[in-house]
């Protein structure tokens, strides 16, 4: 029977990939993120071009009633998810104190609560089916502090630390749970997050969304419990677990200052 997957954040960068991918795989979709013409335009696209269903449905996931209507529209078209991918985020680039508390707020409700509502709506489902996996969108940005965008590092390392905590507890109920942690990826994200100032968008050259979403897609499949993207990436994300901490949270806002 064909799977479906539910993916957040998919009218752009690596969720509107992810999307992609999964069709190619022969995945039916739920897509959803604000921007409606979007999503109808990749849902044409697909099925277009695969055998698939493409549902969307469009939300503002920052809003605390969002993953609830999420989850009753698959219910009504009775769509049973086998893959939830939450995906959507946002970042943003400054000093904490200079940072507009509205951008921070819908951050924390986006990054941390929508990824944690969605999970605990959908994960029931998936142990009772004794079938499921979850794939949360995580950074590198998770392994270390980060000044200039302590709030944003502070959610993924939250996304991070739920997601192998939940993947142990899940694993007895043939449920996998992945967290993907890509380096900096071309997408909207460094414009969203105002990060054009920042040396770190100059520093390396980036992958594309698309290169980043297939790794993403084989480390779920696999059952990764925490896929870093990239040999560099990988070797830094390791290298935090013993390099002093002060040093590293200096390095880093080295990296993040204004060019
Ligand atoms: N690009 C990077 O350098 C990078 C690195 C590490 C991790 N990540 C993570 O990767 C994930 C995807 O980001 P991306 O790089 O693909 O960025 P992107 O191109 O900006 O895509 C972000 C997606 O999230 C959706 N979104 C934003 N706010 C939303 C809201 N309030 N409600 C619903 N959907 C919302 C956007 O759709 P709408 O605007 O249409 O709502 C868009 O589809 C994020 O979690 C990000 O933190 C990105």
């Amino acid at each position: 029977m064909q799977q479906t997957s539910l993916i957040t954040g998919a009218s752009s960068g690596i969720g509107l990939e992810l999307a992609r991918v999964m069709a190619r795989n022969g995945i039916n979709l739920v897509l959803t993120a604000r921007r409606e013409e979007r999503l109808n335009q990749l849902k044409k696209e697909l099925e277009n071009q695969y055998s698939v269903r493409v549902h969307f449905i469009p939300l503002d996931l920052a809003k605390p009633e969002s993953p609830q209507q999420l989850y009753n529209f698959c219910q009504k078209e009775e769509l049973n998810i086998d893959i939830l991918i939450n995906n959507a985020g946002i970042g943003d680039y400054g000093l904490f104190q200079k940072n507009e508390w509205e951008k921070t707020a819908t951050m924390i409700d986006l990054n941390m609560k929508s990824l944690t509502h969605l999970t605990r709506l959908f994960l029931p489902d998936m142990i009772q089916r004794k079938n499921g996996r979850i794939m949360n969108v995580a950074s590198t940005a998770s392994f270390q502090p980060g000044p200039l965008m302590s709030v944003y590092y502070a959610t993924k390392h939250y996304v991070l630390a739920f997601s192998e905590a939940l993947a142990n507890e899940v694993a007895e109920h043939n449920v996998t749970v992945t967290a993907l942690c890509p380096g900096p990826t071309k997408s909207e994200f460094q414009e969203t997050a105002n990060m054009q100032k920042s040396k770190l968008v100059d520093r390396l050259p980036m992958p594309d969304s698309a290169e980043v979403a297939e790794y993403g897609y084989r480390a779920m499949v696999n059952g990764k419990r925490v896929a870093v993207h990239g040999v560099m990436n990988k070797i830094m994300a390791k290298a935090m677990s013993f390099l002093p901490r002060c040093w590293v949270t200096a390095t880093v806002r080295k990296i993040q200052e204004r060019k």
